[in-house]
């Protein structure tokens, strides 16, 4: 079996100053330094990124944004392309968060128009889907996530796709204290495994990793991260807190 390192990503959203988010990412990296087993990450707004990138270097510790336009530059007012969050420090870019699909338009096509921009801008994207509760109520689960795999990850080579991070957030378990259940992640980690194993075949499907996100916690990422499929978390309010955060970074060792 394939060994995949587990990524813990954590999203800041729209949260910290630049002097919160040095501070944060300075506690950070002195509680993470001893960990060599697990890929940890962060993603500070935008305005803090180059900051943040100065206190992690030569850390373990690796940098994402929250989000990124399709086009390198030019007139797009408000934009940030993926040229400029490499030369912020950036390696990883999420995409297709549910925030940004339910408050600023984010559609399948926006967002594979971003993962491509990505990918050419030599950004590694975490591509979030998820479905909402209504969906999980009329059985739709696995048809929403399907169609958001299959427009999301449209025309993309299996080369490029060993870059790949997939993030399985129910919509219903972000920021509301509900975590899936054991259960129902490996149900759908596996069927999401299963999709890009028909599409990218075995090789590639093996080393992809897929996150889970959806109030992770210090209480129950061990559990979530010992599942078959589970390859890491995207953790969004319980990031904010570098000790809560770091306690989530050593789930083996609770
Ligand atoms: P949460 O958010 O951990 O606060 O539920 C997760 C996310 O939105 O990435």
């Amino acid at each position: 079996m394939t060994q995949r390192k587990p990524l813990i990503a954590g999203n800041w959203k729209m949260n910290k100053t630049c002097a919160e988010a040095m501070d944060t990412a300075r506690t950070l990296v002195s509680l993470v330094s001893d960990v060599k087993d697990v890929e940890v990450m962060i993603t500070p707004p935008f305005t803090a990124l180059a900051q943040v990138a100065d206190i992690i270097a030569s850390t373990p510790v690796e940098l994402g944004a929250q989000d990124v336009f399709w086009e390198d530059h030019g007139a797009y007012t408000g934009q940030v392309s993926a040229p400029m969050l490499v030369s912020a420090g950036c390696t990883y870019v999420i995409i297709g968060h549910s925030e940004r699909r339910q408050y600023f338009n984010e559609t399948d096509q926006t967002v594979n128009k971003k993962v491509k921009a990505a990918f050419a801008g030599g950004l590694a994207p975490v591509v979030c889907v998820g479905e909402t509760e209504a969906d999980r109520d009329a059985q739709k689960t696995f048809s929403v996530l399907d169609k958001q795999m299959d427009n999301g990850l449209e025309g993309l080579t299996v080369e490029i796709m060993a870059n790949a991070v997939i993030a399985y957030e129910p919509v219903w378990a972000i920021g509301t204290g509900k975590t899936a259940t054991p259960l129902q992640v490996q149900e759908v980690h596996a069927f999401l495994r299963s999709f890009l194993k028909q599409r990218f075949g075995d090789g590639i499907a093996g080393q992809i990793r897929i996150l889970y996100g959806g109030s992770v916690k210090p209480g129950n990422a061990a559990e979530l991260m010992a599942l078959a499929d589970v390859d890491g978390a995207l953790v969004g309010g319980a990031s904010l807190d570098a000790e809560i955060f770091s306690k989530i970074v050593h789930f083996g060792k609770a």
